[in-house]
């Protein structure tokens, strides 16, 4: 029956049909974020979602949010594979590499990590704001908790059963690691191409610098479809400062997304923004008691 064949293959009726991943995008207004209440209507539109802007005044000190722990951080062999999405890139982790402490209820495993930015010095990059500077980049480190032994399927449906760590990226500083992870871009130049991570530099090696006890935290939600209510979500005050040295040839810009190569490999990047979240004025964001540095 052609009719029948023909109705199955239409486009508008297989957006439609629910076994298929929601089409959702950053740039094109078809399918970009402000769609994407209709898209997954269950969470995108919903009272705790993410990214936030953080107002520094407003946060609430609170003594309960301590240290991590990063167990295997250190780990150079426990970056796995990296990914062109599509829209990000996006690096899976070796197992037994996790964090606990920073008043997670228990360890969380680290599952991948990925990257925001936006197309250049026009379009700015990072999802979380603090006190409406937003920054060029931002770096999410996806946990899941250990209960779960990563199926994230059952994670998304527990309030608490994710902990993603956002830590900004600025143009400043030296980390060579950045530049180690970032030369493999250019074996994944297609939505889809994976390659091995040789071992050789480590997630404390891509964190250098960054002063890990100084954080903002609320409870949120997936920053892409979706947009699941499920995440603890942890904001790094101090950011990543990778290397003006890194600049490529011909482009002289002081954007992340250029020094890193992402903007070469013509990866498109991108970040929900903050405007179709009607929530996120009432999000109680707590931050961490300024420690006093060791003697
Ligand atoms: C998203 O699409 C809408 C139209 O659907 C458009 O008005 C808006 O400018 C677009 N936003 C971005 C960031 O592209
Ligand atoms: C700190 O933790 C204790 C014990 O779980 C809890 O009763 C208290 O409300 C927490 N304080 C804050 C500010 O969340
Ligand atoms: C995750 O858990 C669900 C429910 O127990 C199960 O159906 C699914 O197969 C699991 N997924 C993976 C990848 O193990
Ligand atoms: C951002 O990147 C996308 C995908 O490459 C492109 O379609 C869009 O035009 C870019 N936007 C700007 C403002 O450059
Ligand atoms: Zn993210």
């Amino acid at each position: 029956d052609l009719c029948f064949l023909l109705l199955l293959i239409h486009p508008y009726l297989l957006t439609k049909l629910s076994f298929l991943p929601p089409a959702w995008c950053y740039h094109k207004p078809s399918c970009n974020d402000t769609t994407w209440p209709t898209i997954a209507a269950k969470y995108c539109s919903g009272t705790r979602q993410s990214p936030i802007n953080i107002v520094s005044a407003s946060a609430e000190l609170n003594a309960n949010l301590t240290e991590f722990t990063f167990q295997n951080y250190g780990d150079t062999s426990i970056l796995k594979k990296i990914l062109n999405t599509g829209k990000t890139v996006k690096v899976s982790l070796g197992s037994g590499v996790s964090i606990s402490g920073g008043d997670l209820s228990e360890a969380y495993d680290s599952l991948q990590f990925h990257l925001h930015w936006g197309n250049g010095s026009s379009i700015p990059g990072s999802e979380h704001t603090v006190d409406g500077k937003r920054y060029p980049m931002e770096l999410h480190i996806v946990n899941s908790k250990s209960t779960f032994n990563g199926n994230t399927t059952l994670a998304v449906k527990d309030s608490t059963g994710l902990a993603a760590l956002g830590f900004f990226i600025e143009v400043r500083g030296q980390p060579a690691s950045w530049n180690t992870l970032t030369s493999y871009l250019a074996n994944i130049r297609n939505r889809g191409d994976s390659v091995s991570i040789a071992p050789g530099i480590s997630l404390d090696d891509l964190l250098v610098g960054v002063d890990r006890s100084q954080y903002y935290r609320y409870l949120g939600s997936l920053t892409t479809p979706n947009c699941n209510e499920a995440v603890v979500w942890t904001v790094f005050k101090d950011s990543i400062k990778v290397s003006k040295d890194l600049v490529r040839p011909g482009h002289p810009e002081r954007h992340p997304a250029w020094v890193l190569g992402l903007i070469n490999a013509r990866i498109p990047g991108g970040q929900r923004s903050l405007a179709c979240i009607s929530s996120r004025i009432a999000t109680v964001i707590q931050v961490t008691l300024e420690r006093s540095k060791e003697p």
